[in-house]
């Protein structure tokens, strides 16, 4: 089984390449599910109703998020609709929504798709490490394959998931610094494993905002109005192989991928 992991989506820069991306990606590397961390896809703060369903449509199977997703108000009506939009699990018990959902890959395998937060420089939730195996058990008898999307902003804080976790679910992948790190490996009980898979959009930026604003903050220290930027749109992503019967991951593959390479592969894709 093939799960691509797609790494935050940032504004319509993201969702463009996202789009246009997809159906040849898919087609071309036998992808069985898409999941897509959306936090930053409305506008680069938040989620709608009508970016989620276009992102849906676009071919994303399951959708997470982490701390970001009530920046738009919205959110907090339409997560009880949408099952396959999730929230951190470990959100006090009453939050609206859910942390954890099992989907079914294109050849009717479950999959379950659970999100945590991390606690390191970011407001403090549930303990994840607890929470995160308090989902698995409620899940794993519906599920074998398993991934988890980890938002986290430490590094160790990630590590120490993807050990807490190895040999437990196919996937820990992390998410929200959307920074592309080179450490994707399988651990050695069977989990794949990256501390962040990157970022969905803008790479002419920093994180996703426009540079003038976001490096005046740095210079001055005063609030600036933050943008979206729009140079150099980039899908990074991860495709995590897997064996279906036991959950276990069998490769994890990291992408980036440019404006060029994905005209490139939808041409491929119309020619063929
Ligand atoms: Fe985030």
């Amino acid at each position: 089984m093939k799960i691509l992991f797609v790494g935050d989506v940032v504004g319509k820069p993201g969702r463009q390449i996202l789009r246009r991306a997809l159906p040849a990606l898919v087609a071309g590397r036998g992808i069985d599910l898409v999941i897509a961390n959306v936090e930053n896809a409305a506008g680069g703060k938040g989620i709608t109703r009508e970016v989620a369903e276009a992102i849906r449509d676009a071919g994303v199977g399951v959708m997470t998020t982490g701390n970001h997703v009530w920046d738009k108000k919205e959110a907090i009506d339409y997560i009880g609709l949408e099952p396959r939009l999730l929230r951190p699990a470990n959100f006090p018990a009453g939050v609206p929504g859910a942390g954890c959902y099992v989907a079914r890959s294109a050849r009717h395998d479950p999959v379950a798709v659970i999100n945590v937060m991390g606690r390191i420089f970011m407001n403090p939730l549930d303990n994840p490490f607890h929470v995160v195996r308090a989902e698995l058990e409620a899940v794993r008898p519906e599920a074998r394959v398993v991934v988890v999307d980890f938002h986290a902003e430490a590094t160790s804080e990630k590590l120490a998931m993807g050990w807490h976790l190895d040999g437990a679910v196919t996937a820990v992948l992390g998410t929200h610094t959307h920074v592309q790190t080179a450490d994707e490996r399988v651990l050695p009980n069977g989990t794949a494993y990256i501390t962040d898979v990157g970022m969905t959009g803008p790479h002419d930026s920093i994180i996703g905002v426009h540079t003038g604003a976001a490096l005046q903050r740095f210079l001055d220290g005063m609030p600036a109005k933050f943008e979206t930027a729009t140079g150099d749109p980039r899908l990074n992503a991860v495709l995590v192989t897997a064996d279906a019967a036991t959950g276990a991951a069998r490769g994890i593959e990291r992408l980036s991928l440019s404006t060029a390479d994905v005209e490139a592969q939808a041409a491929g894709a119309g020619a063929a």
